[in-house]
């Protein structure tokens, strides 16, 4: 149709053009044909579920005309079980590079539509080649993960797949920031990738995540548990604390993604960006009433962060999770921190085995990619009983402990109330590295509460004395008096200045512009070894 009109005197340059505009219209075909990822019907069917394409999502993720893709005719290998005559272009997942707010990020997004985004051999390969790329060229990895897991007709090829993979993952892990999403069903090998990176989001209702579905669990334990029972974002976000986000939607997950970036630098090497602010006024006088008069009484620790942090810049991570224990970023005159916080509104603030786990995780996050720590600390000391025993807060507690000590930001701690027992030396302590301390005048710092340290160490004079009740609460009294308050811990030089709480933030913006030129240098070893 194109050659009509065309002069006839010059045949071989027809021939030629002919060519060309066949070759153009072969490329403008399979472009066509990879677009449609396993056709219209099954993409119809995704959109039925509540399901974007793997492409929809990513246009929403990057910025507007910033993707450039990789591997889009990337077919499989396979030849078993008919699969030489089912064979889409880009085999079940679209990779690439792009820009979120102007930043670098390497990106791959399951195509559910194709094999239900299960891993082939060549499937692998792209993810790899993406993983690769990013960490040569130091910028986030971003998976958008909907995928039924080992491609079934290949064999162990796919598993190949999935260790190549893990491997990258372990590989780029603390090098470059990794983050997944989960916006399908995981199951099986898809799983273990997500669990080796830094942050995982979970889609509510319409993602699971289980290394084996209902049904294998019904035959091999008699259980009967629906997939959002056993792997749901909820159950994921608040009683395994596998996933640190659970977003309402595809649409909020991927704004929780652009988010939860603009908090962490490209890579290692880099420091996080830094937001406009001009430092003024930073007295926050409310802070100065948020201590109850009663010590028992509980009060919300995310009070006291919403007013130390940068106006609605708090980013709770792990949010459903251990919640006597609240972490997440925050921005501190527009740079990023990372806030640690005892949570005196659940649980008394208590240590346990899961606050544990959980602030050391995100103390490790933030010490690999450049992010100052805030820890702030009321905390009775750590959860007694069989449970915690039989389930190993020895260890568990001390996961916390070793990574706040091996952290080397900046690191500054500020003692808002109680800081008892080995709970005081874990929460940042100036004996573990902190670099700034400073307690507030309502700060408790002692081995134990009074109560208790009365009952033991009078226990004789209680005893004997005529008014048992009477004697208790006198030495009760006498104990607080000497230890219920920060002057102790002060006059040795482990609190560096008992600050008005109302002057919190001031000293915090000024503190961390104090040490942002912090050089610490760590014993020279291969790795450490952290009770894992
Ligand atoms: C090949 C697969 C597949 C797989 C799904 N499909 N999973 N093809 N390999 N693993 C195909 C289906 O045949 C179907 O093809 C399409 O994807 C959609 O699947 P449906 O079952 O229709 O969808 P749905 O009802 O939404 O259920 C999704 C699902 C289910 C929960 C993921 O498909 C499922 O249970 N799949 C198998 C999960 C699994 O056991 N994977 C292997 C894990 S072992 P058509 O042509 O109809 O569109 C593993 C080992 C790795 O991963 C270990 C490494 C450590």
């Amino acid at each position: 149709m194109l050659l009509v009109g065309l002069p006839l005197p010059f045949p071989r340059f027809y021939t030629k053009f002919v060519a060309i505009m066949d070759k153009i219209a072969l490329l403008k075909h399979k472009n066509e044909q990879a677009l449609k990822g396993g056709g219209e019907s099954r993409i119809e069917a995704q959109h039925k579920k509540g399901k974007l394409t793997a492409r929809e999502r990513l246009q929403l993720l990057l910025d507007e005309g910033s993707f450039e893709e990789i591997g889009k005719f990337v077919t499989h290998r396979s030849r078993d079980f008919g699969m030489d005559k089912e064979v889409y272009p880009g085999d079940g997942v679209v990779t690439g590079y792009g820009t979120i707010n102007g930043r670098l990020t390497y990106v791959y997004s399951q195509d559910f539509t194709v094999f239900g985004g299960s891993l082939s051999e060549t499937h692998a390969e792209k993810i790899v080649k993406i993983m690769e790329l990013a960490m040569q060229n130091g910028a986030p990895v971003i998976g958008l993960n909907d995928s039924g897991g080992a491609r079934i007709q290949e064999g162990v090829v796919s598993l190949g797949g999935y260790a190549d993979i893990f491997y990258r993952n372990v590989q780029a892990s603390g090098v470059v920031p990794q983050i997944s999403a989960i916006m399908g069903p995981c199951a099986g090998g898809a799983v273990y990738s997500p669990a080796i990176t830094d942050f995982i989001l979970m889609v509510e209702h319409t993602s699971y995540m289980f290394v084996t579905g209902p049904n294998v669990v019904k035959t091999v334990t008699h259980e009967t548990v629906t997939s959002e029972e056993l792997g749901g974002a909820h159950t994921h976000a608040s009683k395994s604390g596998v996933t640190h986000f659970a977003c309402a939607n595809e649409l909020e997950c991927i704004e929780h993604i652009k988010r939860l970036l603009s908090y962490m630098p490209q890579n290692c090497e880099e420091d996080a960006p830094v937001y406009a602010y001009e430092v003024m006024d930073e007295v926050r006088p409310q802070l100065n009433n948020i201590i109850p008069a009663n010590p028992n009484q509980p009060y919300d620790i995310k009070e006291v962060i919403e007013e130390v942090a940068d106006s609605g810049s708090f980013l709770e991570v792990h949010k459903e999770y251990a919640e006597n224990i609240v972490v997440g970023f925050a921005r501190l005159s527009g740079r990023s921190i990372g806030i640690v916080a005892n949570q005196p509104a659940y649980l008394a603030g208590v240590l346990d085995i899961n606050s544990s786990k959980k602030g050391a995780r995100f103390v490790r996050f933030c010490d690999a990619f450049n992010i100052p720590l805030l820890v702030i600390v009321d905390v009775p000391g750590f959860l007694p009983g069989t449970d915690q025993e039989w389930n190993g807060i020895i260890i568990n507690g001390a996961k916390l402990l070793y990574a706040l000590s091996e952290a080397t930001v900046p690191k500054i701690t500020v003692i808002t109330r109680k800081a008892y027992g080995g709970a005081y030396d874990v929460m940042n302590s100036k004996h573990i590295g902190a670099d700034l301390n400073y307690a507030w005048p309502t700060a408790e710092i002692a081995v134990m509460g009074a109560k208790g340290a009365a009952e033991i160490i009078f226990k004789k004079e209680i005893s004997e004395a005529k008014d048992h009740e009477a004697k208790l609460k006198e030495k009760e009294a006498e104990y607080l008096e000497k230890f219920a308050n920060p002057y102790g811990a002060a006059a040795r030089g482990f609190i560096d200045e008992v600050i008005m709480p109302g002057e919190t933030r001031s000293k915090l913006i000024k503190g961390f512009k104090m040490l942002e030129n912090k050089v610490a240098k760590m014993p020279k070893r291969k790795h450490g070894n952290i009770p894992l």
